[in-house]
């Protein structure tokens, strides 16, 4: 057993909340962050180790590339039920059911939008229409899996009295839970609630499925909704590493568990997750998406346990309690540790990946260690954050098309700035060439643009280090827009241009790897 199981409370008599997150769909959903089949494979294998219970791989009709990731993840995945997306059509959950019908534990999420203003202006149809839909695509995904969800979308704006009635043909057409999101971010705690009071104590059989709770946070209130659901009756909460999600995200897996681990007077249940693999998770979550975390964000942010305020340093010496509800420990948060040098050893160096939910095969995690050597050489002391910069350019390199191979930039107050970029394509064939440009970054950008025959247009760039120090490594993130797509990509190198280099190939690479995933995608997802 690992360390961090023997430590979580032992959940005992208590009711078991069952914690579905759905980063990978409805997260992956948030602008720029789409990932490619390797980093939700990172994922998953990391959703798993926390414990979570389901895990929403995907939207298989969206594309190819969505399908197989999601049939992937469903193959690898043997602790964790794993989900995927459908709208009430046969094409739809055709697909999602193919896509998880050998998981050890798979599930078919059916949803369709039943509010007046969906119904009205969406869909276009009547209500009897829609529960006939609901009905017999329920039905449908039963033939591929047991274990079916049915969510009417919009569900804190439908009609309480059509809600139930959806909601019950959905029950008896073989749906096994019942998920009724709060899909705009509208609902405020009280009225979530209720909703959950009323539907379970009129829908006939209410006691013999799963009711689960779905919340964006379009008014900040997602978490308070999502807990609110469960002292209305839910016990599933859907949520999303970092809140990350559409608009304003999706209530966040790691404040919501951390809220029911701390309150147990108001919440006495019990979650399958391992607290201390929430930091990890959240820096593997944002390294990939490239989506970064707010310093005061709660639980996992950089300064959710800083105390800045002599009273309050004062205060926390003396006794922590006076001013932390919860250990920095419990979430995993090691701040600062200098946690392996010059003589660590492969084992220890693989072992503390493992333990920052960073799995490397046998050769990627021999050649990161082989760079770990050549930085504990740079570098003195060597960070968390350096090991996670290693492992990812591992994980970048596996699946980047184009390689940055060389750099070479001429810069200065006087004359033109030139950069000229050796790249490795995906045949390993190396490719040359020199751009000028207004500066070294636009003269490096011209050139990777000119070698790859992209051209995207550049909304953002930002450049910080990651670690203290003159060694430091920087962190350069890009953001493109490419036929109207927003992409990311982040690049690290105890050189800031190199990192920035980094950063455009990879924001580059994932404009090529969508294009190939969405070759051949059949179904405009208009309903
Ligand atoms: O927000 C929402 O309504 C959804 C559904 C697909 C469950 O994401
Ligand atoms: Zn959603």
């Amino acid at each position: 057993m690992a360390t961090d199981e023997k430590t979580q409370p032992v959940p005992g008599d208590k009711p078991r909340l069952i914690i579905f997150d759905t980063t990978l769909r409805d997260g992956e959903q948030s602008p720029g962050a789409s990932l490619n089949l390797q980093e939700k494979l990172e994922i998953a294998h990391a959703l798993e180790q926390l414990g979570v219970d389901v895990i929403e791989a995907g939207f298989p009709i969206t594309s190819p590339g969505d399908f197989e990731a999601v049939r992937t993840i469903a193959s690898e995945i043997t602790g964790a039920t794993v989900a995927a997306l459908a709208r009430c059509t046969d094409k739809d959950v055709r697909r999602a059911g193919e896509a998880v019908r050998y998981a050890a534990r798979g599930r078919v999420h059916v949803f369709c939008a039943t509010s007046k203003i969906h119904r009205e202006f969406k869909l276009k149809k009547a209500k009897e229409e829609i529960i006939r839909l609901a009905v017999q695509n329920v039905k449908l995904a039963r033939e591929y899996v047991s274990d079916v969800e049915f969510s009417p979308e919009d569900a804190s704006r439908t009609e309480p009295d059509f809600l139930a009635d959806i909601v019950q043909a959905a029950m008896e057409a073989g749906a096994t839970t019942i998920n009724c999101p709060d899909t705009v971010g509208y609902a405020t705690p009280p009225e979530y609630l209720a909703m959950f009071k009323d539907l379970i104590a009129r829908v006939p059989g209410a006691k013999d499925v799963v009711w689960s709770a779905h919340c964006h946070d379009d008014l900040g209130l997602a978490v308070a909704n999502s807990l609110a659901a469960v002292l209305g009756g839910a016990r599933q909460i859907e949520c999303t590493i970092n809140g990350i999600g559409e608009r304003a995200g999706n209530a966040a897996l790691e404040e919501i568990v951390m809220a029911i681990h701390t309150r147990q007077d108001r919440f006495p249940f019990a979650t399958g997750i391992h607290t201390r693999r929430l930091v990890p998770c959240s820096r593997l979550v944002s390294m990939l998406t490239g989506l970064h975390v707010q310093r005061n964000k709660a639980i996992v942010g950089e300064n959710a346990f800083a105390h800045e305020a002599g009273i309050h340093q004062d205060g926390v010496l003396k006794e922590r309690r006076t001013y932390e509800i919860m250990s920095p420990e419990d979430v995993g948060l090691v701040r600062n540790t200098l946690v392996l040098g010059k003589h660590s050893g492969r084992h220890a160096f693989r072992q503390r990946l493992e333990e920052l939910s960073l799995r490397l095969d046998e050769a990627a995690l021999d050649r990161a260690f082989e760079k770990f050597k050549v930085l504990c050489d740079k570098k003195k002391e060597i960070y968390d954050e350096d090991l996670e910069a290693l492992a990812e350019e591992q994980l970048a390199t596996d699946n980047q098309l184009f390689q940055l191979k060389a750099l070479q930039v001429m810069a200065g107050t006087q004359g033109v700035a030139t950069a000229m970029v050796t790249l490795v394509d995906s045949t390993g064939a190396q490719i040359t060439d020199a751009a000028t440009g207004d500066g070294p970054v636009d003269a490096m950008f011209a050139a990777i643009q000119r070698l790859t025959r992209i051209s995207a247009r550049l909304d953002s760039y930002q450049v910080r280090s990651l670690t203290g120090g003159r060694e430091a490594q920087g962190e350069a993130i890009v953001e493109l827009t490419h036929s109207d797509r927003k992409v990311r990509g982040r690049g690290l190198s105890t050189d800031i241009l190199e990192a920035s280099a980094k950063a455009y190939l990879a924001a580059i690479n994932r404009v090529r790897t969508i294009a190939r995933r969405t070759v051949g995608q059949g179904t405009p997802l208009e309903e």
